[in-house]
């Protein structure tokens, strides 16, 4: 085997050991198809090759779920093993995965977490770019992205729902009262794993969006799955089309196929006012093609990448620089832009463009989670909370769809005024999900909840599946991308400023935390979303199979890994959060947070005068 898998190094950069990949097909099955000795284990076969399934996975073969590189394993090897001890374990072992290795099965107990997962966790001088390649291609770690290593994505409706709330958000925040998002553009790039979910968003907030893709495949697939409404390669087309749509105020998503940079140019000598911009190039990953530098070829792109890394290097820096200029042209004509978490931002002032803002120390534009999620969302505690039916019947998906919908309008109905929009946004979405198709893979729903909304909608399921009405045990989870899991300070804690946003102890807190608390399996990872070395980020999976312990556990690690971040939140004094937890002391005595006392900003500038 040694000289099969040199080759492969030597072919691919990495050892895939493809003499193990199955032959049988991946894809999530009913959970009583696997043959597990305990139904968690059997759950967490199921969420694994949901993460494997070809018609869920970006790069199947390569075991990459989503983001460019975001891993389940390795190598199929791993893949084998660990399905072999997922298969063997008891309910008083516990399975600790090393970044996709599988260490083996210990001792634990029922009240220990199944599986605990770490990806990336490097010693922090060992965590630049190039280490990540280096480390990878020797087999020792792995880039996990958020929920790729941790077996919790659910397809590209995780994102959509996201991606519509903060859409609808930036339009509340530019469009005047009487005016509607209909007509009004929102230009962005990349129709990959993620960011393909843009066009279906922009339609569900109701603009019109262009979707600038370089790579023809890619743009193919999203119009062909129906996730964008119409494609078109030719840039004169694309400015007839777009200025005639803008005319009829129409709500539609085109996928155009050619270089965003190409697009933020012309639309500026064309006069065509962009109301909201973003960008979902793969900034996370600039240097290995996860921004495809503008005047050359998709194709050319991928030549020069493999000859000349140095010179692809350079180009991906100039093109940026052209960007910005470019979206800096369009925001002196009122465009509204944000980072949407890829770090483009980061990576345009690492090219020296013309990104920052006066201070020299903010930029020029915020991030989403700035302006839009992290106050309206994430510090009172809403974030994407998500669930899978095991039954792997869409009846069953119809049904807890029905159940999270009657518990969202009944919260709602004594639901303090400040978190209102929140409520009917979040309602709104529940009761749509199944007529937006939004079912890849698992039959799945993701479903932004605060606490209470989280608690009362998995209990509620726990009592169905007790009861029958749900027809198997539902998995719980949800993205790192949430008001505890991650920390980050260009992405999930940019709306921190009191400093803390560099420090990483929220997320270590959550997934300990979470552990002892009733998870079914946790995960901590380095990297995901921003790019190796930029973020710390976990996240969780918990089995409710209709038990008393499953509601005693869900009851408790819910609450914690909801108002772990909002009791940080608050006191980096973000105003939301501190309403958020005091709320929550009131109604739960249990809880005993530190909370700030906000001095007046006058007295502390009198200190420094
Ligand atoms: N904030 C969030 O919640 C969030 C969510 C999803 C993704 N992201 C980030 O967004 C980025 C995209 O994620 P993804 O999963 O879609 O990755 P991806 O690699 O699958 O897709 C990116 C796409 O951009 C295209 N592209 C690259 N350069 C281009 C250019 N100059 N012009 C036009 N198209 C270009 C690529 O061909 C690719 O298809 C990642 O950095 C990810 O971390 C953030």
């Amino acid at each position: 085997m040694a000289k099969e898998f040199s080759e492969e190094l030597r072919d691919y950069g990495r050892i895939y050991m493809y003499r193990f990949k199955p032959d049988y097909e991946l894809y999530a099955r009913a959970i009583d198809a696997y043959p597990a000795k305990i139904k968690s284990a059997s759950a967490i076969m199921l969420m694994i090759q949901n993460n494997l399934d070809p018609a869920v996975a970006q790069h199947p073969e390569e075991l990459i779920t989503y983001g460019g590189n975001g891993s389940v394993f390795q190598n199929w090897g791993q893949y084998l093993l660990t399905m072999q001890f997922l298969a063997a374990m008891s309910d008083e072992q516990t399975l600790h995965m090393y970044s996709g290795h599988p260490m083996g099965l210990f001792p634990s107990s029922k009240d220990a977490p199944r599986v605990i997962i770490t990806n990336g966790m490097m010693v922090p001088n060992y965590s630049q770019p190039d280490d990540l390649e280096r480390f990878n291609a020797l087999g020792v770690t792995q880039y996990g992205q958020m929920t790729a290593g941790s077996y919790m994505y659910i397809g590209p409706q995780g994102i959509v729902h996201g991606t519509t709330i903060t859409l609808m958000n930036a339009f509340r925040k530019i469009l005047k009262e009487n005016e509607n998002s209909r007509g009004k553009i929102f230009l962005t790039s990349g129709l990959g794993g993620m960011s393909g979910a843009q066009p279906k968003a922009g339609n569900i907030a109701g603009c019109l969006t262009v979707c600038a893709e370089v790579n023809p495949k890619a743009a193919i697939k999203r119009h062909e799955q129906g996730w964008a409404d119409i494609l078109i390669d030719n840039m004169d087309v694309l400015v007839d089309r777009v200025n005639a749509s803008k005319e009829n105020n129409e709500v539609l998503s085109i996928a155009f196929i050619g270089n965003i940079v190409d697009v933020w140019e012309r639309f500026y000598d064309e006069n065509i006012f962009v109301h909201i911009g973003s960008d979902q190039t793969s900034l996370h990953n600039p240097w290995s093609g996860g921004y495809y530098p503008v005047d050359l070829s998709f194709d050319q792109s991928n030549e020069l990448l493999k000859d000349d890394p140095e010179l692809f290097k350079k180009k991906v820096q100039e093109s940026l620089r052209r960007q910005t200029n470019a979206i800096n042209k369009h925001a002196s004509r009122g465009t509204y832009f944000f980072d949407y978490g890829n770090a483009f931002l980061l990576e345009a002032s690492r090219a020296g463009a013309d990104i920052m803002a006066d201070n020299e120390i903010d930029f020029k534009y915020p991030s989403y989670v700035q302006d839009i999620l992290g106050p309206m969302c994430f510090d009172y505690g809403f974030g994407p909370f998500r669930w899978v039916c095991t039954s792997g019947r869409a009846e069953d998906l119809d049904k807890t769809d029905e159940i999270a919908l009657n518990i969202l309008r009944e919260i709602k109905a004594t639901a303090p005024k400040e978190i209102e929009l929140q409520m009917n946004d979040n309602i709104i979405w529940i009761q749509d999900a199944k007529k937006n198709k939004l079912v890849v893979g698992s039959q799945a729903r993701i479903l932004y909840a605060d606490a209470e909304g989280r608690i009362k909608i998995a209990t509620a399921f726990n009592n169905a599946v007790r009861s029958g009405e749900i027809s198997a045990p539902i998995v719980l989870g949800r993205d790192h991308h949430d008001v505890s899991g991650t920390d980050s300070p260009y992405r999930e804690t940019s709306n921190i400023y009191d400093g803390s946003q560099f420090t990483a102890d929220m997320a270590i807190h959550n997934v300990i935390g979470d552990s002892f608390r009733g998870a079914t399996w946790v995960s901590i990872h380095n990297g995901g979303g921003v790019g190796w070395g930029e973020v710390t980020n976990g996240g969780f999976g918990m089995l409710l199979d209709g038990t008393k312990e499953s509601e005693i556990k869900l009851k408790n690690m819910l609450f914690y890994d909801v108002n772990n971040g909002i009791a940080r939140r608050s006191w980096a004094r973000n105003k939301e959060a501190l309403y958020a937890v005091k709320r929550e002391m009131e109604r739960t005595p249990g809880l005993k947070v530190t909370l700030p006392n906000i001095v007046e900003d006058d007295l502390l500038d009198a200190l420094y005068e």
